[in-house]
């Protein structure tokens, strides 16, 4: 015989029915959000009268997909992009052509003064005067190219070497360079095929 006790099944069925209702009753009382865009466009508008700010979208004044942090808040002011090359990083084959200086390299064994431009290396530089001129790895990564600038002092005061990595400070001074990455700064004289 099972016994049923009433009272327990209907305390039980009134809670269970008090945590349906609540759980639909969760999220009614909802009423739709005003329309407030109008007011919030009368109060920015309000908030920057006359500006030559570039807003977002407004392409008569250049605005629009501008790099977000580029613009300073409130003065409606462009703040200076950095967008200028750092000289001390620049090589010397990255001065253009128009700002190249040029000078009067002698190569002895060719028997021929050529002008270089400080943009070239003094290996190309003979290259274009259709020299065979010895090199291999062409980035300062060997001593193929080496040549021995005969004018007197560092080799460093007549090229400006961009990044050679075999020549130490002895072999720089007495005039060593490598040619396939030696740019001149001033005029000089080089035995090419010469490696120390
Ligand atoms: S060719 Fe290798 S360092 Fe110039």
């Amino acid at each position: 015989m099972v016994d049923i006790n009433f009272l327990g099944v209907g305390i039980g069925a009134t809670l269970t029915l008090l945590a349906v209702s609540l759980h639909y009753a969760r999220g009614t009382g909802w009423t739709p959000t005003a329309d407030i865009s109008q007011e919030v466009l009368e109060k920015r508008a309000s908030t920057v009268p006359e500006t030559e700010f570039p807003e977002p979208m407004n392409r008569s004044i250049g605005g629009g997909a501008i790099p977000a942090g580029s613009v300073t808040g409130g003065g409606g002011e462009l703040e200076e992009t950095d967008t200028e090359v750092d000289e001390s990083e620049q090589v010397p084959g990255d001065i253009p052509d128009e700002e190249a200086e040029y000078f009067e390299v002698e190569f002895e064994k060719q028997g021929s003064t050529i002008e270089v431009a400080s943009n070239q290396t003094v290996l190309t530089a003979g290259e274009d005067e259709s020299w065979d001129l010895p090199y291999a790895c062409r980035q300062g990564q060997c001593v193929s190219c080496a040549g021995q600038i005969t004018s007197g002092g560092n080799a460093e005061d007549y090229v400006e070497h961009d990044n050679q990595q075999m020549l130490d400070d002895a072999e720089l001074e007495h005039g060593y360079t490598l040619t396939c990455v030696a740019y001149p700064k001033d005029d000089f004289t080089i035995e090419t095929g010469e490696a120390p």
